[in-house]
Protein backbone atom coordinates (compact mmCIF):
# COMPACT_ATOMS: atom_id res chain seq x y z
CA UNK A 1 0.00 0.00 0.00
CA UNK A 2 1.36 3.66 -0.86
CA UNK A 3 1.86 5.30 2.33
CA UNK A 4 2.47 8.83 0.85
CA UNK A 5 -0.33 11.55 1.82
CA UNK A 6 -2.85 11.68 -0.72
CA UNK A 7 -3.27 7.72 -0.92
CA UNK A 8 -6.71 6.17 -1.64
CA UNK A 9 -5.47 3.06 0.25
CA UNK A 10 -4.70 4.86 3.45
CA UNK A 11 -8.48 6.18 3.29
CA UNK A 12 -9.56 3.06 2.47
CA UNK A 13 -7.97 1.37 5.71
CA UNK A 14 -9.31 3.78 8.00
CA UNK A 15 -12.81 3.27 6.33
CA UNK A 16 -12.50 -0.42 6.50
CA UNK A 17 -11.15 0.04 10.72
CA UNK A 18 -14.32 2.47 11.24
CA UNK A 19 -16.36 -0.35 10.12
CA UNK A 20 -14.67 -2.76 12.46
CA UNK A 21 -15.01 -0.20 15.46
CA UNK A 22 -18.88 0.47 14.15
CA UNK A 23 -19.04 -3.26 14.91
CA UNK A 24 -17.47 -3.71 17.84
CA UNK A 25 -19.71 -0.26 19.51
CA UNK A 26 -22.97 -1.94 18.06
CA UNK A 27 -22.24 -5.42 20.67
CA UNK A 28 -21.52 -2.87 23.34
CA UNK A 29 -24.75 -1.27 22.45
CA UNK A 30 -26.88 -4.62 22.22
CA UNK A 31 -24.81 -6.30 25.63
CA UNK A 32 -25.51 -2.83 27.37
CA UNK A 33 -29.35 -2.26 26.81
CA UNK A 34 -30.29 -5.90 26.50
CA UNK A 35 -30.72 -6.37 23.24
CA UNK A 36 -28.62 -10.06 23.10
CA UNK A 37 -30.61 -11.36 26.61
CA UNK A 38 -33.76 -10.14 24.69
CA UNK A 39 -33.06 -11.97 21.19
CA UNK A 40 -31.66 -15.19 23.31
CA UNK A 41 -35.61 -15.79 24.01
CA UNK A 42 -36.16 -16.09 20.06
CA UNK A 43 -38.87 -13.14 19.93
CA UNK A 44 -40.94 -12.45 17.15
CA UNK A 45 -39.31 -8.96 15.85
CA UNK A 46 -42.43 -7.53 17.42
CA UNK A 47 -41.74 -9.38 20.87
CA UNK A 48 -38.44 -8.00 20.49
CA UNK A 49 -39.74 -4.42 20.03
CA UNK A 50 -41.73 -4.33 23.23
CA UNK A 51 -40.00 -6.38 25.64
CA UNK A 52 -36.29 -4.08 25.05
CA UNK A 53 -37.56 -0.89 27.55
CA UNK A 54 -35.95 1.40 24.71
CA UNK A 55 -38.99 4.37 24.03
CA UNK A 56 -37.28 5.04 20.63
CA UNK A 57 -38.55 1.96 18.43
CA UNK A 58 -37.90 3.02 15.12
CA UNK A 59 -34.15 3.32 15.95
CA UNK A 60 -34.78 -0.32 17.91
CA UNK A 61 -35.73 -1.82 14.62
CA UNK A 62 -32.49 -0.66 12.86
CA UNK A 63 -30.54 -1.51 15.32
CA UNK A 64 -32.18 -5.41 14.68
CA UNK A 65 -31.85 -4.80 10.74
CA UNK A 66 -28.21 -3.84 11.20
CA UNK A 67 -28.09 -6.74 13.67
CA UNK A 68 -29.36 -8.78 10.55
CA UNK A 69 -27.71 -7.31 8.04
CA UNK A 70 -24.10 -7.82 9.65
CA UNK A 71 -25.09 -11.54 10.03
CA UNK A 72 -25.31 -11.22 14.04
CA UNK A 73 -29.15 -11.79 14.20
CA UNK A 74 -30.90 -14.11 11.38
CA UNK A 75 -34.59 -14.15 11.09
CA UNK A 76 -36.22 -18.30 11.38
CA UNK A 77 -39.82 -18.80 10.80
CA UNK A 78 -40.96 -15.35 12.45
CA UNK A 79 -38.55 -15.53 14.95
CA UNK A 80 -34.95 -13.76 15.74
CA UNK A 81 -32.19 -15.70 16.55
CA UNK A 82 -28.85 -14.88 17.54
CA UNK A 83 -26.59 -16.77 14.56
CA UNK A 84 -23.40 -17.76 16.63
CA UNK A 85 -21.52 -14.91 15.16
CA UNK A 86 -18.30 -14.48 14.83
CA UNK A 87 -16.15 -11.93 14.06
CA UNK A 88 -12.23 -11.74 13.47
CA UNK A 89 -10.57 -8.70 13.69
CA UNK A 90 -8.30 -9.01 11.46
CA UNK A 91 -5.89 -6.05 10.58
CA UNK A 92 -2.60 -6.39 8.32
CA UNK A 93 0.31 -4.96 9.93
CA UNK A 94 0.30 -2.25 6.91
CA UNK A 95 -2.82 -0.85 8.11
CA UNK A 96 -1.51 0.06 11.82
CA UNK A 97 0.93 2.43 10.15
CA UNK A 98 -1.72 3.92 8.31
CA UNK A 99 -4.51 4.35 10.89
CA UNK A 100 -5.18 7.98 11.90
CA UNK A 101 -5.95 9.07 15.25
CA UNK A 102 -8.74 11.78 15.05
CA UNK A 103 -11.80 10.06 13.58
CA UNK A 104 -11.92 7.33 16.84
CA UNK A 105 -13.00 10.15 18.99
CA UNK A 106 -15.95 11.67 16.54
CA UNK A 107 -17.20 7.57 16.18
CA UNK A 108 -16.82 7.58 20.33
CA UNK A 109 -19.05 10.71 20.66
CA UNK A 110 -21.73 9.31 17.37
CA UNK A 111 -21.47 5.73 19.78
CA UNK A 112 -22.29 7.70 22.88
CA UNK A 113 -25.37 9.65 21.43
CA UNK A 114 -26.82 6.27 20.37
CA UNK A 115 -27.91 6.41 24.07
CA UNK A 116 -29.74 9.23 24.32
CA UNK A 117 -31.59 8.83 20.34
CA UNK A 118 -32.79 5.82 21.81
CA UNK A 119 -34.75 7.90 24.00
CA UNK A 120 -35.70 10.59 21.44
CA UNK A 121 -34.74 11.39 18.34
CA UNK A 122 -34.59 14.99 19.26
CA UNK A 123 -32.76 14.32 22.03
CA UNK A 124 -30.05 17.53 22.70
CA UNK A 125 -27.70 15.11 23.15
CA UNK A 126 -28.06 13.99 19.43
CA UNK A 127 -25.49 16.80 17.50
CA UNK A 128 -25.66 15.35 14.11
CA UNK A 129 -27.81 17.34 12.32
CA UNK A 130 -26.26 19.94 9.71
CA UNK A 131 -27.88 22.86 10.48
CA UNK A 132 -28.31 22.69 13.84
CA UNK A 133 -25.23 21.19 15.26
CA UNK A 134 -22.96 22.63 12.34
CA UNK A 135 -20.03 22.85 15.05
CA UNK A 136 -19.78 19.14 15.42
CA UNK A 137 -19.78 18.55 11.39
CA UNK A 138 -16.90 21.21 11.39
CA UNK A 139 -14.52 19.39 13.97
CA UNK A 140 -15.77 16.19 12.17
CA UNK A 141 -14.76 17.64 8.53
CA UNK A 142 -11.73 18.93 10.23
CA UNK A 143 -9.88 15.70 11.80
CA UNK A 144 -6.61 14.13 10.25
CA UNK A 145 -8.51 11.86 7.98
CA UNK A 146 -10.76 14.70 6.71
CA UNK A 147 -7.42 16.18 5.78
CA UNK A 148 -6.12 13.03 4.10
CA UNK A 149 -8.80 12.00 1.81
CA UNK A 150 -8.86 16.07 0.78
CA UNK A 151 -5.03 15.63 0.08
CA UNK A 152 -6.43 12.34 -1.99
CA UNK A 153 -8.91 14.64 -3.76
CA UNK A 154 -6.80 17.14 -4.77
CA UNK A 155 -4.16 14.20 -6.28
CA UNK A 156 -6.70 12.34 -8.14
CA UNK A 157 -8.90 15.48 -9.73
CA UNK A 158 -5.53 17.12 -10.84
CA UNK A 159 -6.39 20.50 -8.99
CA UNK A 160 -3.57 22.84 -9.48
CA UNK A 161 -3.02 26.67 -9.25
CA UNK A 162 -5.62 28.80 -11.47
CA UNK A 163 -7.85 25.58 -11.59
CA UNK A 164 -11.65 26.38 -11.41
CA UNK A 165 -13.53 23.99 -9.07
CA UNK A 166 -16.90 22.90 -7.91
CA UNK A 167 -17.77 21.28 -5.05
CA UNK A 168 -20.97 20.00 -4.17
CA UNK A 169 -22.46 19.58 -0.86
CA UNK A 170 -18.50 21.52 0.27
CA UNK A 171 -19.30 21.13 3.90
CA UNK A 172 -17.50 23.48 6.13
CA UNK A 173 -13.49 22.90 5.27
CA UNK A 174 -13.05 22.11 1.81
CA UNK A 175 -13.64 25.51 0.58
CA UNK A 176 -10.76 26.73 2.34
CA UNK A 177 -8.88 24.00 1.55
CA UNK A 178 -9.50 23.83 -1.99
CA UNK A 179 -9.89 27.41 -2.22
CA UNK A 180 -6.03 27.24 -1.10
CA UNK A 181 -5.12 24.49 -3.41
CA UNK A 182 -6.35 26.56 -6.45
CA UNK A 183 -4.23 29.98 -5.63
CA UNK A 184 -5.52 33.62 -6.11
CA UNK A 185 -5.52 32.76 -10.04
CA UNK A 186 -8.37 29.78 -9.93
CA UNK A 187 -11.69 29.70 -8.70
CA UNK A 188 -13.77 27.50 -6.45
CA UNK A 189 -17.46 27.40 -6.04
CA UNK A 190 -19.06 25.56 -2.86
CA UNK A 191 -22.39 24.64 -2.92
CA UNK A 192 -24.43 23.19 0.35
CA UNK A 193 -27.74 23.99 1.90
CA UNK A 194 -26.60 23.98 5.35
CA UNK A 195 -27.11 28.06 5.81
CA UNK A 196 -25.32 27.55 9.23
CA UNK A 197 -22.33 24.72 7.40
CA UNK A 198 -21.62 27.63 4.77
CA UNK A 199 -21.51 30.67 7.64
CA UNK A 200 -18.51 28.46 9.45
CA UNK A 201 -16.83 27.68 5.84
CA UNK A 202 -17.07 31.79 4.87
CA UNK A 203 -15.92 32.52 8.74
CA UNK A 204 -12.80 30.28 7.29
CA UNK A 205 -11.95 31.75 4.19
CA UNK A 206 -12.52 35.53 5.04
CA UNK A 207 -9.46 37.53 5.26
CA UNK A 208 -7.26 34.57 3.12
CA UNK A 209 -8.74 36.58 -0.20
CA UNK A 210 -9.22 33.00 -1.37
CA UNK A 211 -11.06 32.78 -4.62
CA UNK A 212 -13.83 30.90 -2.67
CA UNK A 213 -17.77 31.29 -3.87
CA UNK A 214 -20.15 29.52 -1.51
CA UNK A 215 -23.50 28.96 -2.60
CA UNK A 216 -27.20 27.96 -0.41
CA UNK A 217 -28.45 25.62 -2.57
CA UNK A 218 -29.66 21.75 -2.53
CA UNK A 219 -27.36 19.65 -5.23
CA UNK A 220 -30.64 18.18 -6.84
CA UNK A 221 -31.70 21.76 -7.74
CA UNK A 222 -28.27 22.54 -9.66
CA UNK A 223 -28.05 24.23 -12.39
CA UNK A 224 -25.13 24.36 -15.42
CA UNK A 225 -24.22 27.97 -15.38
CA UNK A 226 -20.11 27.65 -15.80
CA UNK A 227 -17.48 24.99 -16.69
CA UNK A 228 -15.38 23.86 -14.38
CA UNK A 229 -12.34 21.76 -14.70
CA UNK A 230 -12.81 19.63 -11.88
CA UNK A 231 -16.30 18.80 -10.16
CA UNK A 232 -15.60 16.80 -6.37
CA UNK A 233 -18.24 14.86 -4.93
CA UNK A 234 -17.01 13.90 -1.40
CA UNK A 235 -19.69 12.26 1.38
CA UNK A 236 -22.54 13.75 -0.41
CA UNK A 237 -24.56 10.79 -2.21
CA UNK A 238 -25.06 9.00 0.64
CA UNK A 239 -27.87 12.01 2.02
CA UNK A 240 -29.31 11.98 -1.82
CA UNK A 241 -32.02 9.66 -2.58
CA UNK A 242 -30.93 6.84 -5.00
CA UNK A 243 -33.48 7.74 -7.45
CA UNK A 244 -32.10 11.12 -7.52
CA UNK A 245 -28.38 10.14 -7.98
CA UNK A 246 -28.77 10.49 -11.89
CA UNK A 247 -30.05 13.96 -11.77
CA UNK A 248 -27.28 14.91 -9.36
CA UNK A 249 -24.52 13.24 -11.85
CA UNK A 250 -26.48 14.52 -15.20
CA UNK A 251 -25.93 18.10 -13.84
CA UNK A 252 -21.71 17.54 -12.59
CA UNK A 253 -21.01 16.68 -15.86
CA UNK A 254 -22.76 18.94 -18.00
CA UNK A 255 -20.78 21.46 -15.74
CA UNK A 256 -17.93 20.03 -16.31
CA UNK A 257 -15.29 21.21 -18.87
CA UNK A 258 -14.49 18.81 -21.90
CA UNK A 259 -11.10 17.26 -20.81
CA UNK A 260 -12.03 18.21 -17.09
CA UNK A 261 -12.28 15.61 -14.13
CA UNK A 262 -14.64 14.95 -11.68
CA UNK A 263 -13.29 12.94 -8.23
CA UNK A 264 -16.22 10.61 -5.98
CA UNK A 265 -15.32 9.60 -2.64
CA UNK A 266 -17.90 7.43 -0.21
CA UNK A 267 -17.34 4.09 1.58
CA UNK A 268 -18.88 2.37 -1.55
CA UNK A 269 -21.37 -0.23 -0.11
CA UNK A 270 -20.62 -2.89 -2.80
CA UNK A 271 -16.66 -2.39 -1.85
CA UNK A 272 -17.20 -2.23 2.16
CA UNK A 273 -18.42 -5.57 3.55
CA UNK A 274 -20.32 -4.71 7.33
CA UNK A 275 -20.82 -1.05 5.85
CA UNK A 276 -24.12 -1.34 7.53
CA UNK A 277 -22.43 -1.07 10.88
CA UNK A 278 -20.84 2.15 10.50
CA UNK A 279 -24.31 3.42 8.55
CA UNK A 280 -25.85 2.86 11.85
CA UNK A 281 -24.02 5.44 13.62
CA UNK A 282 -24.44 7.82 10.59
CA UNK A 283 -28.32 7.74 10.41
CA UNK A 284 -28.68 10.05 13.49
CA UNK A 285 -28.41 12.55 11.42
CA UNK A 286 -32.19 12.30 9.58
CA UNK A 287 -30.82 13.53 5.93
CA UNK A 288 -28.78 10.24 6.00
CA UNK A 289 -30.04 7.78 3.23
CA UNK A 290 -27.33 4.69 2.47
CA UNK A 291 -23.57 4.67 1.44
CA UNK A 292 -23.70 4.50 -2.17
CA UNK A 293 -22.65 1.14 -4.56
CA UNK A 294 -19.98 2.19 -7.05
CA UNK A 295 -21.45 0.10 -9.52
CA UNK A 296 -24.86 1.56 -9.71
CA UNK A 297 -23.10 5.27 -9.78
CA UNK A 298 -20.88 3.37 -12.40
CA UNK A 299 -24.11 2.35 -13.92
CA UNK A 300 -25.94 6.79 -13.53
CA UNK A 301 -22.47 7.81 -15.22
CA UNK A 302 -22.38 5.61 -18.11
CA UNK A 303 -26.22 5.76 -19.08
CA UNK A 304 -25.56 9.61 -19.91
CA UNK A 305 -24.97 10.92 -23.05
CA UNK A 306 -21.13 11.97 -21.93
CA UNK A 307 -17.79 10.49 -23.55
CA UNK A 308 -16.45 9.32 -20.19
CA UNK A 309 -13.89 7.33 -18.60
CA UNK A 310 -14.05 6.13 -15.57
CA UNK A 311 -11.27 4.49 -12.98
CA UNK A 312 -11.85 2.89 -9.40
CA UNK A 313 -8.58 4.57 -7.56
CA UNK A 314 -9.66 2.48 -4.79
CA UNK A 315 -12.44 1.18 -2.83
CA UNK A 316 -13.60 4.54 -1.92
CA UNK A 317 -12.96 6.71 -5.36
CA UNK A 318 -14.03 6.99 -8.74
CA UNK A 319 -12.38 9.23 -11.26
CA UNK A 320 -14.46 10.15 -14.22
CA UNK A 321 -12.34 11.76 -17.00
CA UNK A 322 -15.31 13.76 -19.44
CA UNK A 323 -13.15 13.54 -23.02
CA UNK A 324 -12.42 16.66 -24.85
C1 LIG B 1 -20.49 14.76 5.45
S1 LIG B 1 -20.49 16.39 4.88
C2 LIG B 1 -19.15 16.33 3.69
C3 LIG B 1 -18.61 17.70 3.36
C4 LIG B 1 -17.45 17.74 2.37
N1 LIG B 1 -17.84 17.27 1.07
C5 LIG B 1 -16.28 16.95 2.88
O1 LIG B 1 -16.02 15.86 2.33
O2 LIG B 1 -15.63 17.38 3.84
C6 LIG B 1 -21.90 16.46 3.83
C7 LIG B 1 -22.27 17.88 3.41
O3 LIG B 1 -23.23 17.80 2.34
C8 LIG B 1 -24.25 18.74 2.55
N2 LIG B 1 -25.44 18.21 1.87
C9 LIG B 1 -26.08 17.05 2.12
N3 LIG B 1 -27.11 16.89 1.25
C10 LIG B 1 -27.10 17.98 0.45
C11 LIG B 1 -27.92 18.41 -0.65
N4 LIG B 1 -28.95 17.68 -1.09
N5 LIG B 1 -27.61 19.60 -1.26
C12 LIG B 1 -26.58 20.35 -0.81
N6 LIG B 1 -25.78 19.99 0.22
C13 LIG B 1 -26.04 18.82 0.84
C14 LIG B 1 -24.37 18.86 4.06
O4 LIG B 1 -24.94 20.08 4.47
C15 LIG B 1 -22.91 18.71 4.50
O5 LIG B 1 -22.26 19.94 4.59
Amino acid sequence: MEKVPGSVGVVDANIEHMIRMSILHLIQLGTKHGVFKALSREPTRREALYSIGLPNKKLLLAFLSTLEGIGIVEEKNGRLALDSFSYKLDIPKEHYEALLPGWVAILEEIYRMVDYAFITPTHPHVLMDFDKDADFWDIRMNTDFAGLYRKAIIKAAEIKKGASVLDLGCGSVSPYEFGKAVGYTGFYMGVDYSPSILDIAKARVEGENLPVELRELDVRLLRPINEYDAVVISYLLEYVKPEDYGRVLFRALETLKPGGVMVLLEPFRDRFRHVEALEFFERLNSDFKRFPAMGEVREHLESEDFEISIEELGRSMLRVYKLP
